[in-house]
């Protein structure tokens, strides 16, 4: 199977590029090779979306392996927040690679490992001192905050939302409530956790006052509440304004941490550095994940420093905060602080407004809503939302399906003006033509998934 590509354009020339370039059709030859090939030897859970076969990025732009150039609105989903292979990320990778590839920071001291958490502490949404848990994911983060949150306040149980997804390891998927596939077959998950309607925001609130804490447990038996400030995978909603600030008050009237899972709405992806801050509100503990270190595996449980009671040796891991994932989550904070957060905030408010304006023109788009550069599109149906993924997919831009019928916009933080104009065309020529031809006509081969299953998380 031939994999080398001619690789005709340097780095700075593919991240330059505007517009996508197919040169084959899709999935083109050595796609459809490399995906029957691992048609046999993974596992047949992995979630896929669509035959994209990626072997380079630099910035926007990813290449696949018949050498055709893809604009990515996917950022692998939410995490190369500094663009494909950012060459400041890349020496940073380099030089401690160079170094150190690793030792355990569970059971010695590593100076980076420290650096990385007093970094985190200067830009965490709290008022007073935090301390970091590293780890290598964000399902690991999301464990971390379930331990420490038992351990620390002595209740047993969790809450979090229909609707939202905090990973898929034991603990994270017990609380993640967004496809009942995630469950299916794998019980009994964690007891003592409860799901409470989303509802956007409107009226959870009353339903914990009024239904849980009267009907199934007391408020003074639970631990923490999880929540994502933006929902992710449960199709990009943004919350009503004070939905966040009446969590904020009901988990402090009851004792309750509030956990903002930041983990894809977080480290800038808003256009401010963590979500919270767009609703002036401060958690008990943060976590962070997917774009904290561009790419490389990294997941962070920031808390209050007085949360942090639990004892030497009750939590730990070998790799988590490993030196070169925190070489990158450092030059990463650098990059998102000093140029991203503005470039975010900029061509987010147009490429909103650029879908805004497409949805009143275009029937089958019910809305489109967001923040900075994490912006979902409704579509009327999941069948449509699949079309439009893979009809934008067809034309060289990379999207993914979230929620019920929803494709989330997901770029890397650096995605230029005229990138952005060009995936925004392409994306009306997508729906102009799945309204033109019906969603029946959109199929990929080698796609398993079927309507209305987003992949991914
Ligand atoms: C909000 C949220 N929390 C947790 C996770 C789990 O992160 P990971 O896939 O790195 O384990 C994800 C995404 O996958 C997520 O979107």
């Amino acid at each position: 199977m031939a994999t080398d590509l001619a690789l005709d354009l340097s780095s700075e020339e593919l991240a330059g590029l505007i517009e996508p370039r197919l040169v084959t059709e899709l999935p083109g030859p050595n796609a459809r090779a490399v995906i029957e090939a691992d048609g046999k030897v993974t596992s047949p859970s992995l979630p896929r979306a669509y035959p994209f076969v990626p072997v380079r990025g630099a910035g926007a732009m990813v290449q696949d392996v018949d050498g055709n150039i893809f604009l990515d609105f996917n950022a692998g989903i939410a995490v190369c927040s500094t663009g494909h292979a950012h060459p400041k990320v890349v020496v940073a990778i380099k030089e401690q690679a160079e170094r150190l590839l690793h030792y355990s920071a569970s059971d010695f001291y590593l100076p980076i490992y420290a650096e990385l958490c007093d970094r985190l502490d200067g830009i965490a949404p709290m008022e007073g001192p935090t301390r970091t848990f590293l780890a290598n994911s964000g399902t690991e983060a999301v464990e971390a905050a379930m331990k420490l949150a038992r351990n620390h306040t002595g209740r047993q149980n969790l809450i979090s939302f229909l609707g939202s997804f905090h990973g898929r390891s034991y603990g994270s998927v017990s609380l993640t409530a967004s496809q009942a596939k995630y469950h299916q077959g794998f019980g009994p998950l964690l007891p003592g956790v409860y799901h409470v309607p989303y509802w956007g925001g409107e009226g959870a609130v009353e339903y914990m006052e009024q239904v849980l804490f009267r009907r199934l447990a007391p408020a003074n038996e639970f631990a923490a509440l999880f929540v994502e400030p933006i929902l992710g995978e449960g199709g990009y909603e943004v919350p009503q304004p004070r939905f966040l600030g009446q969590l904020r008050d009901l988990c402090s009237r009851h004792g309750i941490l509030l956990v903002a899972d930041e983990v894809q709405c977080g480290m800038g992806r808003t256009g401010k550095m963590w979500a919270v801050q767009h609703f002036d509100v401060q958690p008990d503990i943060l976590l962070a994940g997917k774009g904290i270190a561009s790419g490389m595996p990294l997941g962070a449980m920031i808390a209050r420093a007085d949360l942090m009671t639990w004892e030497m040796g009750a939590h730990g891991s070998t790799y988590g905060g490993n030196p070169v994932s925190c070489a990158a989550a450092l030059a990463s904070i650098d990059l998102i602080e000093s140029e991203l957060l503005a470039n975010t905030e900029r061509i987010g408010a147009m490429v909103l407004d650029g879908l805004r304006r497409l949805a009143g023109d275009q029937p089958i788009i019910r809305e489109a809503r967001g923040l900075g550069l994490m912006i979902g599109l409704e579509l009327t149906d999941p069948r449509t939302a699949d079309a439009v993924e893979v009809a934008s997919f067809k034309r060289g831009l990379l999207v993914l399906r979230a929620g019920d019928a929803a494709i989330r916009i997901a770029p890397p933080l650096v995605l230029s003006e005229p990138q952005a104009r060009a995936g925004l065309r392409i994306i009306e020529e997508a729906c102009r033509e799945v309204a033109e031809r019906g969603p029946e006509a959109f199929s990929t081969s080698g796609h398993e998934a079927g309507p209305g299953t987003p992949e991914g998380a």
